[in-house]
């Protein structure tokens, strides 16, 4: 049984100070909470102050990229292995941003995500279609290549813990989430995907989570989609209160779902 997996992606925002007030902040909040994996992605420069601050609680804490080398001259990288000793035991890759505005590929993101599982981080891995894919009726097609090129060369074992992030481009940051049914959707092939190219078990164990305006008010209709296992949150998670909604809501899936 999968249970909700909510994680907020700060991008570019929040200082260190910022950062440990708020982990501090959750961490209180979330003590008593059952029955959803939290996740907090704050940029590099408060990632180890983050972590400290995230210790023995139920927040865990990703990075929002990697590269793929161990050690080297690479200015202005880090490894996966640094992200690990810092605290982190997650990584986003792939994310639409880094696709657009950094030269990230399919191939960057098969690099990336060996690179992650060796250290002994859960990859966070996003795919998503731009809004003229999805005008010319290329969602799915382009869903199969990022999964097949970006994804291919793992082992079912990981596939079964690894976390996809369905974010449809035209939903991030816009205002502009996808529907229910889209996401259902979108989701619903992905997991049929897994099933036929790693089989079963590591089809029913890889969370699917959905990203693109998740809000307080969205997550319930999507987290009640049978394939949407829960939310990778940009701007809504930047304030605690807010995001704290989102990770209660999310644990109200069964309930959704049996209405
Ligand atoms: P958004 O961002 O929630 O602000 O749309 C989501 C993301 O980019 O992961």
């Amino acid at each position: 049984m999968r249970i909700p997996f909510i994680a907020g992606n700060w991008k570019m925002y929040k200082t260190v100070a910022e950062a440990v007030k708020y982990v501090k902040e959750l961490r209180a909040l979330v003590k008593d909470v059952e029955g959803v994996e939290i996740v907090l992605a704050p940029p590099f420069t408060a990632l180890h102050a983050a972590a400290e601050a995230a210790r023995n609680s139920k927040v865990g804490i990703a990075a929002q990229d990697v590269y793929w080398e161990r050690e080297g001259a690479f200015t202005g990288e880090v490894s996966a292995s640094m992200i690990r000793e810092a605290g982190a035991a997650y990584v986003i890759l792939g994310h639409s941003e880094r696709r657009s505005l950094f030269g990230e590929t399919d191939t960057t993101v098969n690099q990336k995500v060996a690179a992650a599982f060796a250290a002994g981080l859960v990859p966070i891995a996003c795919i998503g279609e731009t809004l003229d894919e999805r005008e010319r009726n290329e969602t799915f097609d382009l869903l199969d290549r990022q999964i097949r090129h970006g994804l291919g060369a793992l082992t079912s074992d990981q596939i079964g813990q690894l976390v996809i992030a369905y974010e449809p481009v035209w939903a991030i940051g816009t205002g502009r989430n996808a529907t229910a049914a889209q996401a259902g959707e979108a989701h619903g092939h992905i997991r049929k995907r897994l099933h036929q190219w790693f089989g079963p078990d590591a089809a029913e164990l890889c969370h699917v989570i959905y990203g693109g305006s998740v809000k307080p008010e969205n997550i319930a209709d999507l987290i009640a989609q049978p394939d949407v296992d829960g939310a990778l949150v940009g701007g809504a998670s930047l304030d605690v209160r807010r995001f704290l909604e989102i990770v209660m809501r999310s644990r109200g899936r069964d309930a959704a779902r049996a209405d």
